[in-house]
């Protein structure tokens, strides 16, 4: 049983169509480059594989990749690209869901961490990541540092996207360690815009950094984006390389 809302039919149709920056050239190059290095002659495991946006390419780079999906929808989409042969995938949760053999590399990348809504199911995916690696493999961890500080006394919302497609905006509890992030998004050109909204558990570095010690990993490496630019505190998100001891 998992927290994780169920990425339906229509999301999962949606999802490679919006052509978002992750999907870039750009991007992609520099992620795919980023976990190629790590994974060196091993195998990886992505979690929450979705469509492959990151997983296809990885395979096609040669690094041999296996994945873990909660929405069997999504994984239709990855599997109209590639072959179960090529890039297999098990249906589950990836805080519980074992795969069979051994990786040098596990990673969970766009915020996608947060869609665990409990302190207990993130470490339990931790856990799980531990369980998969050989030793001295690596944890990958992609996620946004709480905006917080755009947070002033009395207001709720922080907004992250303002563009003539799409607005955005995340509303916190505060309390609970848990945030709704909302999207109008312009879906044709007869000005309608399409509502959604996501529930998401955010955490700090410092928190998930306790949750691999918990699970048996040491902190290597922490970057602001996949080229590798330092983390500071202005970074808006970081990439962070847990090890398991060799
Ligand atoms: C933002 S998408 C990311 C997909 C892909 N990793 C990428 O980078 O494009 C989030 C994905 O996480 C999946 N997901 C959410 N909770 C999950 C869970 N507990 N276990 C496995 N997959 C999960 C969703 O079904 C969805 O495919």
């Amino acid at each position: 049983m998992t927290t994780s809302e169920l990425w339906g039919p229509e999301s999962a149709e949606r999802y490679d169509a919006e052509e978002t920056e992750m999907a870039s050239a750009a991007v992609l190059g520099a992620t795919v480059g980023f976990l190629a290095d790590l994974a060196g002659d091993g195998r990886a495991l992505e979690f929450a594989i979705g469509t492959g946006r990151v997983g296809v390419p990885l395979r096609e780079r040669g690094v041999p990749v296996a994945g873990i999906e909660l929405s069997e929808h999504m994984a239709a989409v990855l599997r109209r690209k590639v072959d179960e042969e090529t890039l297999p995938v098990v249906l589950g949760d990836m805080a519980t869901t074992v795969v069979p053999g051994e990786f040098s590399l596990v990673y969970l990348v766009y915020n996608t961490i947060s869609n665990l809504l409990t302190q207990e199911e993130q470490v339990e995916c931790f856990r799980n990541a531990a369980r998969h690696l050989r030793p001295g493999g690596r944890f990958v961890v992609e996620l946004g540092v709480p905006p917080l500080r755009f947070l002033p006394p009395g207001q709720v919302a922080v907004p992250f996207d303002v563009s003539e497609r799409h607005l955005g905006f995340d509303t916190f509890d505060i309390v609970e360690q848990l945030l709704v992030s909302h999207h109008f998004t312009r879906d044709g050109e007869d000005g309608r815009y399409r509502r959604g909204a996501s529930r998401h558990r955010y955490a700090w570095p410092a928190e998930l950094d306790l949750m691999a010690r918990i699970a048996g990993l040491e902190l290597e490496r922490r970057v602001a984006d996949w080229d590798g630019t330092p983390f500071t505190q202005e970074s808006p998100k970081h990439i962070s390389v847990w090890r398991k001891s060799a």
